[in-house]
């Protein structure tokens, strides 16, 4: 067993990441929510040597999808995604790989642990590679997904980052679907210890704080936060 790398590009007026895991035994590579510039994302292929053998979706918004067809005039890959998350999409993608959370999909020798963490979207998912979390829209460094779009739900979104919190080891590293951040990666625990989404432990705070104060209150790029502080701010109703 040789392991696999995960390789990431920052492309698009909305800084998304894009990532290719490539599995160093059978050399299959997959793409994670290819779009922007595709032409760098093949150049990236091929520059590494490899093959894109999948294509791997962490939700369906337009700013994550946008690349898929001109990868796939390159290369022959199936779609995966969550069924929750087709569902909510509803377009006419040819036959993707429908999964659902807890699937493991084979990337060759390496397994990719599917999540379904739905808040962002319905379907969204985080892909868990060793000891990576590629995330999407769901947990960003010091911060979380909109829950205000349409399919949106910040009820959902608390669940789900307790959960993530539960579930995975605190030096899981966080690989986010923007570069929103003071740093374009982190671990579990440093966002346990400043992410303004995991200090409210209030699920009303949560909300209040989610849909009201923070794109009013906060400015990029997103850094730690106080809990003290947030809690103060949730409960004036004003930025501090
Ligand atoms: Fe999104």
């Amino acid at each position: 067993m040789r392991g696999f790398s995960i390789d990431s590009l920052k492309l698009g007026p909305m800084e998304n990441f894009i990532y290719l895991i490539h599995d160093h035994d059978s050399q299959r590579t997959a793409v994670v929510d290819p779009a922007w510039e595709p032409q760098r994302i093949v150049e990236r292929a091929r520059e590494l040597g490899v093959t894109i053998t999948d294509i791997l979706l962490t939700h369906s918004h337009h700013d994550h999808i946008n690349g898929i067809e001109a990868v796939l005039d390159q290369y022959d890959a199936p779609i995966h995604l969550l069924k929750e998350e087709a569902r909510f999409w509803g377009a006419d993608i040819g036959r993707p790989v429908l999964h659902h959370g807890g699937d493991t999909l084979m990337l060759g020798s390496t397994p990719i642990r599917i999540l379904h963490t739905p808040g962002h979207t319905p379907g969204s998912a985080c892909f868990h590679v060793g000891d990576r979390l590629i995330a999407g829209d769901t947990l960003f460094v010091y911060g979380c997904g909109r829950c205000d779009l349409r399919g949106g739900d910040p009820n959902q979104m608390f669940d789900t980052l307790r959960k993530l919190r539960a579930d995975l080891p605190p030096d899981t590293v966080i690989l986010p679907g923007h570069d929103y951040a003071v740093s374009p990666v982190s671990s579990l625990a440093e966002q346990e210890q400043g992410n303004p989404f995991m200090l409210i432990d209030d699920r009303q705070d949560f909300i209040e704080y989610r849909m009201h104060l923070h794109d009013r209150c906060r400015h990029e790029p997103y850094g730690p936060e106080d809990r003290d502080a947030l809690i103060r701010m949730i409960h004036s109703g004003r930025c501090n």
